[in-house]
């Protein structure tokens, strides 16, 4: 079962392997940080920042996975989605997709948001696929956007919309219920 909580002071820790696994490092934009210290100052600006909201993603009582909004404008209704799952062995079962129509509802109804956007390197098909069956739809392409270790990379830009996860949550709630990976 997946659910989300708030940040507490502890996962720092976790946060700070997960961010250096490979994996997980292999799609982000930036190098992770070597020292945890800088970590640290992450952390804290982080949850201290009111434009961003961060989850921990727990799948039976442990931490698997980090979940946020970024860059979040009350004035523009939108903010920027992030997330991971850390633990390799939560990847591939469906967490991340359970987080994800667990976040979008956070999403929706905390922030009033009207739209949640997100940037997936091209290529990344695990990211798309969950992402677009949710009711992500692409906006755009942008090219060689990000560059890390000597290399450009291809972006898409993906975007929801509050109508279109309102006309689309019943029924990935209900697969994901059934799959016994949220409460109903
Ligand atoms: C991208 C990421 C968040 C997706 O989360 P995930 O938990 O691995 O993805 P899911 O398990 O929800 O979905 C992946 C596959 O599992 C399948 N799956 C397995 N069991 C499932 C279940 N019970 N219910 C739904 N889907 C299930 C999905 O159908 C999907 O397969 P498909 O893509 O062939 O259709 C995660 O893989 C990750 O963190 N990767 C590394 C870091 C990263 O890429 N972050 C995002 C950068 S944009």
């Amino acid at each position: 079962m997946i659910e989300l909580r708030d940040f507490r002071d502890e996962d720092v820790h976790d946060l700070f392997r997960w961010r250096r696994e490979p994996e997980v490092d292999r799609w982000m934009y930036e190098l992770p940080p070597e020292q945890f210290a800088a970590h640290q100052q992450w952390f804290d600006a982080h949850r201290a920042d009111p434009k961003r909201r961060g989850w921990m993603i727990v799948l039976n009582g442990k931490p698997c996975g980090f979940l946020h909004l970024y860059g979040i404008s009350k004035s523009q209704r939108r903010a920027q989605w992030g997330w991971f799952i850390g633990e390799a062995d939560a990847r591939g079962r469906g967490a991340g997709r359970a987080a994800q129509a667990l976040g979008l509802d956070q999403a929706f109804s905390e922030f009033d948001l009207h739209k949640v956007w997100s940037e997936v390197p091209a290529g990344h098909e695990t990211a798309l696929k969950a992402q677009e069956a949710a009711g992500f739809r692409r906006e755009g392409y942008l090219r060689r956007h990000a560059f890390k270790n000597g290399e450009f990379r291809d972006v898409v830009l993906l975007a929801i919309l509050s109508e279109e996860w309102a006309a689309r949550r019943e029924k990935v709630r209900a697969n994901l219920i059934s799959s016994g990976l949220i409460a109903g």
